[in-house]
């Protein structure tokens, strides 16, 4: 028996990117999936790459901004499978990103904080009653079984997960980045509102924030820029000296996902390289002769010579 057999899944934003990797590594485990998503073309192949490699997923379009959407993909989980597990609400647009406060205008804030926020909202809303509903999985343990003193009855557990990817930029701030920055903190913020409002119901909600993680997108952005020194220049802030896979995101969404992390909720899994922990005078230091013995690296000092 797999990991997540008997298991579903939904995965917003899952066609490609995190998403996409999160979505991949859910089934590979044993969890049927349900990729929601607004792209028809990747999310039809990301199911194809599951289904190839002895999987189980559909995807249903949508914005996840809209409560209808959320209310039909909770409504598709249940007719796929029966139940539903795990919500892991990922889903992301460039549109979400914006500048200071002067520059956002007031639709590209409740655009932005509609996808980065109110739709983990609605998500959470729909779902939580379907993972009540669905209860433990046959097999699977639900009652507080550790050692050690507790009475009473024995607690709900291992009745549903909720994930929310948030990011560094929730915990440390770029500079023109009003709505990101703000959307992703309160990612924060709901997630630990929600693990209060929850954890009784045996669902637990944690957060992760990544740091610079290299998508499909993001590859190809690389690529084009053909700026090799600067994503070294990336790669050299990180402490582990490389930036993100998907597949990282995936394995602590796959482990908060388990038994094992039933006693975990409310908190924000930082997986970074050690990025956000560093002291930020000690990595300018560091990092100022590979700076000045590439001057053609795109840096704002840079730029006139670029
Ligand atoms: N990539 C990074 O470096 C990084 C770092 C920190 C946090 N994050 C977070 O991780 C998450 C995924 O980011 P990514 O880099 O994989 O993004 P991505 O752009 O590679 O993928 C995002 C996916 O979401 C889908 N999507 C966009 N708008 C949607 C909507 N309204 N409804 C449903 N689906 C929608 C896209 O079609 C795409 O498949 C985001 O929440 C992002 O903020 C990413």
């Amino acid at each position: 028996m797999k990991k997540f057999s008997k298991r579903t899944a939904i995965v917003t934003g899952g066609a490609s990117g995190i998403g996409g990797g999160c979505a991949k590594k859910l089934a590979s485990e044993g969890t049927t999936v349900l990729i929601v998503d607004i792209n028809k073309a990747t999310a039809k192949k990301t199911v194809e790459y599951i289904l190839e490699h002895g999987g189980s997923a559909e995807y249903l379009i949508g914005d996840v901004s809209e409560e209808n959407v959320s209310k039909q993909m909770v409504d598709k989980a249940i007719d796929m499978t029966g139940r539903l597990d795990f919500l892991i609400q990922n889903a992301y647009s460039h549109t979400s990103d914006s500048g200071s406060a002067i520059e956002t205008t007031s639709d590209e804030w409740d655009t932005g904080i509609g996808l980065l926020t109110k739709a983990l909202f609605f998500g959470a809303k729909y779902s939580v009653p379907a993972m009540t509903e669905s209860g433990n999985v046959t097999g699977i343990n639900t009652e507080w079984s550790g050692f050690g003193l507790r009475n009473g009855e024995p607690p709900k557990q291992n009745i549903g997960r909720i994930i929310n990817i948030s990011s560094v930029h929730g915990i440390v701030q770029a500079p023109k980045s009003l709505v990101y920055a703000s959307g992703k903190a309160a990612v924060i913020g709901l997630t630990r509102q929600m693990a209060i409002d929850f954890g009784e119901l045996g669902i637990t909600v944690n957060a992760i924030a990544p740091g610079h993680i290299v998508t499909e997108r993001g590859q190809k952005a690389w690529e084009k820029s053909g700026d090799k020194k600067g994503f070294h220049l990336f790669e050299l802030q990180y402490p582990v000296r490389r930036t993100g896979t998907p597949e990282d995101i995936a394995s602590s969404v796959s482990f908060l996902c388990s038994d094992e992390a039933s006693f975990i909720t409310g908190t924000t899994l930082t997986v970074d390289g050690g990025l956000s922990i560093q002291l930020q005078e000690n990595i300018v230091m560091r990092l100022k002769d590979y700076i000045s013995e590439n001057p053609e690296i795109k840096t704002p000092g840079n730029k006139k010579k670029n």
